[in-house]
């Protein structure tokens, strides 16, 4: 059976943006944290803690998140490493997101790191986060394919999750980083994992690279996975995977969703939809 509920976290002011390459003013990313804040998203992916020289469009994370607070959303900030958790922690976000990558290859172009010395790495920041408290979302990229590497094998998944359980993850995002997997293997792979760790609630991170994000949110809703990544506008895709359009388009998911009555609280309206593409030199 289908989930009744699902969450849907967008991720347009992070995902959406970190790959624009002319940079969006500080101003219009909290317009638009403010309309989808106002659109009733429970959660939305704001920013991230990476060092300015890697994603230059991230270099205003300190002052997008005194919005956040101000504004007193719950919103999750990514950290790619201890220095990024040190200023998250100094800043006072709610969430963080640490992410690795199920490819070797792909971990080491993204964070000049082994999957296996990234993992290593996570030991004290976990610790660390939840010494204070905080709700840690664990991103594993490249689940079925990989830009440099192909195809992903279940192993190299499960290598990844296993330590993000251990480390007690409180969800786990599987990230189609370049947007190549397909409904089937997306099924198969989502059922498999919910089955070997049941208590884990998991999130679907889909980009639209090739057209088949809509249906691989289908696939994996059919595995009984309720929380999905989506980025309004459709906007997005990562500096370190080359060719990667945007995330799933969040309108799109909310509409397929609203006519299977699928409940997710949330209304995006057509001017915020037009807003996000606004700030995309990219679509
Ligand atoms: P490195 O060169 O190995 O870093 O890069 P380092 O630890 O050696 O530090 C180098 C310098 O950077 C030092 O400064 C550090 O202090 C500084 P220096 O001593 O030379 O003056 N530094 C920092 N400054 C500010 N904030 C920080 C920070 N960290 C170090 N956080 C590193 C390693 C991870 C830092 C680098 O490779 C990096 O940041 N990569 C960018 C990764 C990234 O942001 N990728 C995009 C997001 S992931 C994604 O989009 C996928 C996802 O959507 C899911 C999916 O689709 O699958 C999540
Ligand atoms: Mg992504």
């Amino acid at each position: 059976p289908l989930p009744r509920q699902v969450e849907i976290i967008d991720v347009s002011p992070r995902d959406g943006l970190q790959n624009e390459p002319v940079l969006v003013s500080a101003d219009k990313k909290k317009e638009l944290i403010l309309r989808l804040s106002k659109a009733g998203f429970r959660r939305i992916e704001t920013t991230s803690f990476v060092h300015p020289k890697w994603v230059p469009q991230m270099a205003d994370a300190e002052a997008i998140v005194a919005y956040c607070n101000q504004l007193g959303i719950t919103y999750i900030t990514l950290t790619p490493n201890l220095k990024a958790l040190e200023r998250a922690l100094a800043a006072d976000v709610p969430q963080i997101a640490v992410f690795i990558g199920a490819s070797n290859a792909f971990n080491q172009k993204n964070v000049n790191r082994t999957t296996d010395e990234s993992l290593a790495e996570c030991e004290p920041l976990f610790a660390r986060a939840k010494q204070r408290g905080l709700f840690v979302r664990a991103y594993v990229s490249t689940v079925w394919h990989c830009p440099y590497q192909g195809a992903v094998s279940y192993e190299e998944v499960d290598h990844v999750v296993k330590r993000f359980a251990e480390l007690g993850a409180d969800e786990i995002d599987l990230g189609d980083t370049n947007g190549q997997a397909h409904p089937q293997e997306v099924f198969e792979r989502c059922q498999s994992l919910k089955e070997a760790y049941p208590r884990m609630p998991f999130v679907g991170h889909f980009h639209d690279t090739s057209k088949l994000a809509l249906a691989n949110v289908y696939a994996a809703l059919l595995a009984g996975v309720d929380r999905f990544d989506a980025s309004t506008g459709g906007l997005g895709g990562c500096p370190f995977s080359p060719g990667a359009t945007g995330n799933v388009a969040t309108e799109d998911v909310l509409a397929m969703l609203d006519k299977m009555g699928i409940h997710t609280g949330t209304y995006l309206d057509a001017e915020t939809v037009s807003f996000a593409r606004s700030l995309s030199t990219r679509i």
